[in-house]
């Protein structure tokens, strides 16, 4: 392996480290809003934060698509996971990222409702019957596997902070240098 690859691998790229924090931040609004939906929905922090949820979920929905893509293609001059339990771990928080905005916009879909974010058209709407498996798969499982990832992202970062305490500091480092 080169020089150049071998200095990369102990952090993340610059695109990586732009995308995982762009994520990290835009995932707090949004468990901000589902919070505030969840604990009274008639609140007036939810009726500010409510119509930004499945807009801001759109965003991430698009940007986790890139950011898979851009991990796969730079995966050779990535760092590597520190031990197993991280490396399964990350890959789940790829997989619900990815599992969670799709179905919720699976189930809008499937309403046959219209839906537009920040002005513009996203799905037109259709008259006549709802598809309803796509409707119950987003009913059983957008609030569940949402829910589940908030908790794995506590773990997350409680491993981050646990690593730093221990005197492990390079690990929080290869995400911000
Ligand atoms: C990664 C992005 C997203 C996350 C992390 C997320 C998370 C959540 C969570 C945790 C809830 C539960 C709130 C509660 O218990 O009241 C929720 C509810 C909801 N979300 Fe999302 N969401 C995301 C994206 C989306 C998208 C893209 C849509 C639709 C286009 C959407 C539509 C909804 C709706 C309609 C609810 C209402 C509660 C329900 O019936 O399930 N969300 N979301
Ligand atoms: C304050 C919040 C956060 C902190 C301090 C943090 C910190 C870190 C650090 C230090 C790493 C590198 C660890 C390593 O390489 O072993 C990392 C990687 C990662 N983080 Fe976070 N993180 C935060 C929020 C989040 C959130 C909200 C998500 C997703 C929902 C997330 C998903 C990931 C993933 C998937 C990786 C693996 C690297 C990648 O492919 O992007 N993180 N995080």
């Amino acid at each position: 392996m080169s020089e150049v690859n071998t200095v990369s691998r102990r952090r993340y790229d610059a695109i990586s480290r732009g995308l995982h924090w762009l994520m990290a931040l835009l995932f707090l609004w949004i468990y901000c809003s589902a919070t505030a939906h969840y604990l009274s929905s008639d609140s007036a922090l939810d009726k500010l934060l409510w119509p930004y949820h499945k807009p801001v979920g759109l965003i991430l929905f698009a940007l986790i698509v890139l950011r898979t893509g851009w991990s796969l293609r730079s995966y050779k001059f990535r760092p590597k996971s520190l031990n197993l339990v991280a490396y399964i771990g990350h890959k789940a928080l790829y997989a619900l990222m990815f599992l969670i905005p799709l179905v919720g916009l699976l189930r809008q879909y499937g309403s046959g409702r219209a839906f537009s974010a920040f002005g513009l058209p996203v799905m037109d709407g259709f008259e006549g019957e709802k598809i309803q498996w796509m409707i119950d798969l987003g009913s059983e499982f957008h609030s569940l596997l949402g829910w589940t990832m908030a908790v794995l992202v506590l773990g997350h970062i409680g491993a981050v902070v646990l690593h730093y305490r221990r005197g492990e500091s390079q690990v929080l480092r290869r995400m911000i240098d």
